[in-house]
């Protein structure tokens, strides 16, 4: 079936076309790589894995509740439009709620297969080309799994949102080869990745459970990527090219914050999004659950060396300079080992009926002798 039938309004049929810009840079150094990116490659090689047989695609979805997530987690929960809503009504919020939010990751997802390609070709090293290409090929599997998640299990998709597809341009058009690292590895992916797990640990139906889990354990590698590239690049750059990448940061920070409030969805509900925008800044539990997008984005950008004054404050003002604290590396480790031990939950469930079969049949073999 065409994604088209499914959108719930009309989407532009023709491809959208960003223009190249920049060099696609070939090196004659084969040798000389860096041991830590190295290993992320091998790393990257050995973590393939198949979405058609990692997944338990048998699982069922309701469609009226997707996710399993508390209704808390919904900005008009507690107001008056939540308490005009018929159950039916609730239900079709709710579908559209998660539509909405698988439909940006599965964008997002398109813009990260696209992004690792264009660094494979403009990044100048080529310990970053071969790792980029690993990246690759888990951006197309997080394209596929979250395009059949939607269109197999959701039934409705919603279109690119607006703010998500601004970046996604200003990220590309650049040919600085750094930028796509920053749109991508920092900004897009730190807030998809923020999302990801906030659902992963709430929800409490297992086929998204399991979809979120795996795709975090490649995105841990992602981030790394990112961060090691830009750190050692951004060590170098002077102080006016810095600036231009904070300004960067800031722009994209502040796209990233209208990407998330959804408004498409409060508009298909005949609610006015301004409306919704202000019972979101009255409520704790909203503007928590948003401060939590950013935990990912901020002490990355810390880390990679753009902490100027002027970032910390666009972080004060956004009420989420608190999550520079958080400890990177130990949520990428964790995000690794929530994924294993899923793995290793599943294996023995399917074990231990395994075993159940084969007790029940020497069982009734005896019985019969
Ligand atoms: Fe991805
Ligand atoms: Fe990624």
């Amino acid at each position: 079936m065409s994604t088209h039938d499914l959108y719930t309004a009309p989407v532009d049929t023709s491809t959208w076309n960003v223009p190249l810009a920049g060099d696609a840079r070939f090196t004659w150094e084969y040798g000389d790589g860096r041991d830590r990116l190295l290993a992320l490659y091998q790393k990257g090689k050995d973590k393939q894995w198949d979405s058609v047989k990692r997944i338990d695609w048998d699982l069922e979805v309701d469609p009226h509740d997707v996710l399993g997530v508390p209704d808390q987690s919904l900005a008009i929960y507690g107001t008056r439009y939540w308490d005009a809503m018929s159950d039916r009504e609730r239900g079709e919020l709710r579908l559209h709620s998660s539509s909405w939010q698988f439909s940006q990751f599965m964008h997002g997802e398109q813009g990260a297969l696209i992004t690792a390609a264009r660094i494979v070709e403009s990044v100048p090293d080529l310990d970053a080309k071969l790792y980029s290409a690993t990246q690759a090929m888990d951006e197309a599997r997080h394209v596929e799994i979250f395009s059949r998640f939607l269109q197999d299990k959701v039934g409705l998709v919603y279109p690119i949102n607006t703010k998500l597809q601004d970046l996604l341009a200003e990220t590309l058009d650049d040919s600085r080869w750094d930028m796509p690292y920053l749109g991508m590895q920092v900004l897009i992916e730190g807030l998809a990745l923020a999302a990801f797990g906030v659902i992963r640990d709430i929800a409490a139906r297992p086929l998204p459970k399991q979809i979120l889990a795996y795709v975090m354990q490649d995105e841990a590698r992602h981030v790394a990527f990112g961060r090691m590239a830009l750190r050692d690049h951004y060590r170098e750059l002077t102080a006016p090219e810095l600036k231009e990448r904070e300004e960067f940061v800031i722009d994209g920070c502040h796209l990233m914050r209208d990407r998330i409030r959804g408004r498409e969805v409060w508009t298909n509900f005949g609610i006015p999004p301004a409306e919704v925008d202000a019972l979101v800044a009255d409520s704790p539990y909203t503007r928590m659950f948003q401060s939590l997008l950013f935990s990912r984005i901020v002490p990355c950008v810390r880390d990679i060396g753009l902490w100027s004054p002027r970032i910390r404050a666009t972080f004060e003002e956004m009420g989420v300079l608190e999550a520079s604290k958080a400890d990177l590396d130990a949520l990428m480790g964790a995000d690794e080992e929530i994924a294993e031990r899923l793995d290793s939950e599943r294996f023995a469930a399917e074990e231990a009926a395994r075993r159940a079969e084969v007790d029940a049949v020497i069982a009734a073999a005896e019985a019969g002798s």
